[in-house]
């Protein structure tokens, strides 16, 4: 029993004298190279399980809060295989923001980059990032969406707003309207059976977006690759037949892929491999975020009756000055105050992205710290946006705080929902848009209520767990 007790005594001490030798060496080098405080957590794994199991609960804030109270707001950890640092200060965002292809470079896992394709927007460096960015900004900037495309934004969420009745999977809902108008704005298509095909292998190629990007390992992943290369498949054809009708001088289209086509515009030039990878980043970088905000928006406002109830008194009162059937239009849009305060709210407390990976190019500092080229640095909009020091009763949903807060009390760079820089999401118009319009329709034509719970989870994306059902009922017209 002595030996036992002694070999256990030997073998903790020993254990315990390894760790703090490592702990020891671990924090010396770290000083030693000025790296941000924090920890690297287990080896190989870091940090990563933490983070995984606090973002697939509804408060995921508890992981930042203790790092930023331990370590300050610009921390190092160990996530997904890498030495991560990770900033949720907004001065520090701002900072790897604007120096995006100087000092920092966009970075995507291998799972993502290899299903969007190297020639996606996301992926894409240098000038042909600057000229291909402007291009996009260019189709979803106002002028264009008061011109052209608020009248089919209104269309489509009218029309697919017809056949709800009962129970209703709102995120399913908004899905589908964000997805035939993303195809319309790209390719001038409206909903037939080929969307209908082309949304169902797209949905199969997103959720192979946060898996171990190796076939053999993982069915999602198959799957999703091979959805791809169906969606490819599918969009080849409609580029290569919309080559032949211009070369035909067939009727000239206004939409995405008529720009890339242009042979002497800013976007001229480009193979139908290079139009297929850019059509389906824009697809996902559109969809899914702009019908995941729509949804949480409305959930947000059932839960808040008092902000539902000011927001139905501002819509109903553009629609009593319209026919039942009449679009809304930019001056409909502009007079939205209340709505843009709503927008706003959910934008900041949903955090749909919630926050940008980049690569360092070279050794960079950062307050005071050196980060080592080739690190990953994390910078988190929801650490800003859900903070006390930036927020006041950050974590409630409250859409009068931006009646209060005018550009002069807003400290800057404290609400980045979209991102900065030069990859400022060039959808940041439009999404805000859509949401109001889809506002618009949702109180003015329906009631509702949750027709059961459901949780938001934040991993692998944001989302609620049962995509939302509610029990919708129509209201009586309101009209002039
Ligand atoms: C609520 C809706 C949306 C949110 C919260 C959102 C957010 C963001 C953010 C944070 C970025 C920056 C990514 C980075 O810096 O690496 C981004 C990029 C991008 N977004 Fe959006 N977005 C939304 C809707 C849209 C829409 C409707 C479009 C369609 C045009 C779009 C197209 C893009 C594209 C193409 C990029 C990549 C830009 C680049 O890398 O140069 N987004 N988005």
């Amino acid at each position: 029993m002595d030996i036992f007790l002694s070999t256990i005594f030997s073998l903790s001490t020993f254990l315990l004298t390894v760790l703090l030798f490592i702990a020891a060496t671990t924090h010396f080098s770290r000083r030693k190279r000025r790296l941000p405080p924090g920890n690297s957590g287990l080896p190989f794994i870091g940090e990563t399980l933490q983070l995984i199991s606090a973002y697939k609960t509804e408060n995921p804030e508890p992981f930042i809060d203790e790092r930023v109270s331990k370590f300050g707001s610009v921390f190092s950890t160990h996530v997904f295989g890498e030495p991560t640092v990770f900033s949720a200060d907004p001065e520090t965002n701002r900072f790897i923001l604007q120096n995006e292809g100087k000092l920092f470079e966009s970075s995507y896992p291998g799972s993502i980059s290899n299903l969007l394709g190297k020639h996606s927007l996301l992926l894409m460096r240098g000038g042909l990032h600057r000229r291909m960015h402007s291009l996009t900004l260019s189709f979803a900037n106002s002028p264009i969406i008061k011109d052209r495309l608020l009248a089919d934004i209104d269309r489509l969420v009218r029309v697919n707003m017809e056949s709800w009745s009962g129970r209703v999977l709102l995120m399913d809902e908004a899905k589908k309207i964000t997805f035939q108008l993303t195809v319309k704005i790209l390719m001038s298509f409206d909903p037939c059976e080929w969307t209908e095909n082309l949304m169902k292998e797209y949905m199969l190629v997103i959720e192979g977006f946060f898996t171990v990007p190796w076939p053999i390992l993982s069915s999602t992943y198959r799957r999703a690759i091979t959805a791809r290369k169906k969606v490819a498949e599918a969009l080849s054809p409609v580029v290569r037949e919309r080559r032949r009708e211009r070369k035909e001088g067939g009727e000239k289209k206004e939409d995405m892929l008529a720009a890339m086509l242009d042979e002497d515009g800013s976007g001229g030039g480009l193979s139908d491999e290079e139009i297929v990878d850019f059509l389906l980043a824009l697809l996902v970088a559109g969809y899914d975020t702009t019908s995941t905000i729509m949804t949480l928006a409305i959930k947000y406002l059932t839960e808040t009756p008092r902000a539902l109830a000011q927001l139905k008194e501002e819509h109903d009162g553009i629609r009593a000055k319209k026919d039942e059937l009449e679009a809304l239009n930019w001056e409909d849009y502009k007079s939205m105050p209340f709505t843009q305060c709503v927008v706003n709210e959910a934008l900041r407390i949903t955090n749909i992205i919630s926050g940008v990976f980049r690569r360092t190019m070279e050794d960079v500092n950062i307050k005071g710290y050196i980060i080592p080229k080739g690190w990953k640095v994390f910078a988190s909009m929801r650490a800003v946006h859900l903070s006390h020091d930036h927020f006041k009763d950050p974590r409630s949903f409250y859409p009068w705080r931006w009646q209060q807060m005018n550009n002069s009390t807003t400290i800057p760079n404290t609400f980045t929902p979209f991102g900065g820089g030069p990859r400022r999401c060039p959808g940041y118009e439009l999404a805000r848009v859509v949401l109001s319009v889809f506002l618009h329709h949702m109180v003015t034509t329906f009631s509702w209520e949750a027709a059961e719970e459901d949780q938001i989870v934040y991993f692998p994306t944001t989302r609620t767990k049962k995509r939302y059902p509610i029990l919708v009922q129509r209201r009586d017209i309101v009209g002039p």
